[in-house]
């Protein structure tokens, strides 16, 4: 099949960024835009909104822009495609919580739908603390050329992101409304998908029947870097299980959905999220929050904050039941991946096959195989087939908010978090989040792989952490 040839939004946008001074917007936002429109991605008539307290004028917004571009781009920039995103970047300095500076915004939204003759799509992001979340949604007046782009994260628990919904739902319809959660746009987790449906040998072992356990690591080496005040009221179940992990679970175990139709992925990926619970029913979890963690700036110096987590969950349908998973993530750990690894099912005596996604630092699959040891015996060894992305494609990975901006602008919401989705994963975690409130994380080593009771916590359940020396490595 001839790729699909990818084209740009096929009407006017404003991306209006609602605290566009905030560390994400810049490390992430304008330079996917840029990546964007150098791909020829972004509409002919794209208007760049900054909306943030700080005085700014529209030629430092535009300089700001390029600095953030050109920090996280690491490469020569070219200037058309720059100007082309900078040259009607416009900056509006006001309070957030005061109607004045969405007046302006929607004058100036006018004055251009006039000037080009046609409507202009608002697609407004929001990147915000909780705290002025509620006066932004409040003052924006959608109409049916409005969406919203929402940041995690979306809620606290089950009764607040309930509470954030209805607040959301008074101005804006579900199907105007984009809940980001980055790893949906993450080339190495569409893969795992795709590799389920279009390697039907997989199938007849894709359950119970045929898996044994799955493993989940997502380590990090970063630890708060200046998100001290933010992370210390989330901690590792809020900030990385909740909505990664627990997504990352969905698209290894989720049914087909019933048809091509954005909201029919984000059906069959609720059905997955609403089935997950505690592993046989009792929750088991370890917490630990690495050495130096309560002196970081933000931080509350008597924290009982996770900075790392580890779990056994399970999913409660016909096809998965008794299959148990491990979850562990950490920051501050010894190194930076992200996998997911199957175990399947082997006789007494046989080492198990093991297939591995891994989607960081070099995504990649690979299959563990028995095969016999070179020389006179017929002992058996290890070996893997392998999948790496770098080094079988040469195209760059598109980024995952390249992916995910692109969509929104499109109007797909297939890669973006549903309401149910948001429900579903908050009550999957709730057993763990009112465990966690009962006892204080152990202390970890910083660039360790996080407390000692964690790294025997799947040994109980007969199934060790598998050690990825079968993954491959080209370094
Ligand atoms: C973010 C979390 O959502 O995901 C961060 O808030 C975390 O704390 C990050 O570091 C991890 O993303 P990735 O893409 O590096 O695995």
């Amino acid at each position: 099949m001839p790729p699909e040839r990818i084209s740009p939004p096929d009407h006017p946008i404003a991306f209006i960024v609602c605290g566009a001074t905030g560390d994400l917007t810049q490390r992430k936002i304008y330079p996917s835009l840029y990546k964007l429109a150098r791909q020829s991605l972004l509409p002919k008539e794209f208007f760049l909104y900054g909306i943030a307290r700080r005085p700014l004028s529209d030629e430092a917004f535009a300089q700001n822009i390029e600095r953030d571009v050109r920090a996280a781009v690491g490469e020569e920039l070219d200037s058309v495609v720059l100007g082309f995103l900078t040259a009607r970047a416009r900056y509006i300095s006001a309070d957030l919580n005061d109607a004045h500076g969405y007046e302006t915004l929607d004058r100036e939204i006018r004055g251009h739908e006039s000037a080009i003759g046609q409507r202009i799509e608002r697609l407004h992001y929001l990147a915000l603390p909780p705290l002025i979340f509620a006066a932004v949604v409040g003052h924006l007046k959608p109409d049916d050329h409005s969406r919203i782009i929402i940041e995690k994260p979306f809620g606290f628990d089950v009764k607040t992101a309930e509470a954030l919904e209805k607040l959301v739902r008074v101005s804006f319809q579900e199907s105007q409304i984009y809940r980001i959660d980055h790893y949906l746009g993450k080339e190495a987790i569409q893969n795992i998908l795709t590799f389920r449906r279009k390697n039907p040998i997989f199938e007849s072992v894709w359950s119970a029947q045929g898996v044994a356990a799955v493993h989940i690591d997502a380590f990090e080496t970063v630890g708060m870097e200046g998100r001290g005040a933010y992370y210390d009221e989330a901690g590792a179940l809020r900030d990385m299980v909740q909505n990664h992990l627990l997504q990352l679970v969905a698209f290894l175990a989720m049914e087909t959905p019933e048809d091509a139709s954005s909201s029919a992925e984000q059906a069959a990926r609720a059905r997955l999220l609403g089935a997950i619970r505690p592993f046989q029913g009792s929750v088991s979890l370890v917490r630990g929050a690495y050495e130096g963690f309560a002196s970081e700036p933000g931080v509350k110096p008597d924290s009982s904050t996770e900075t790392y987590a580890s779990m056994v969950l399970e999913i409660g349908t016909d096809r998965w039941k008794g299959v148990p998973i491990f979850i562990r993530t950490g920051k501050r750990a010894h190194k930076k991946h992200t996998c997911a690894t199957v175990t399947f099912r082997a006789p007494e005596g046989v080492m198990p096959n093991r297939l591995t996604f891994e989607i960081d630092p070099r995504p990649s699959i690979t299959l563990s195989m028995n095969v016999v040891q070179p020389g006179f015996t017929r002992d058996t060894t290890s070996a893997a087939m392998h999948f790496c992305r770098n080094e079988h494609f040469s195209a760059p990975a598109v980024g995952d908010y390249e992916r995910l901006l692109l969509a929104a602008m499109k109007g797909d919401q297939s890669l973006f978090v549903s309401k149910q989705e948001i429900r579903a994963s908050w009550l999957a975690i709730d057993p763990f989040l009112r465990e966690a409130s009962t006892t204080p994380p152990e202390r970890y080593a910083q660039t360790s792989s996080g407390p000692q009771s964690a790294a025997t916590l799947a040994s109980t359940f007969g199934y060790p952490w598998p050690d990825h020396s079968h993954v491959c490595r080209f370094d």
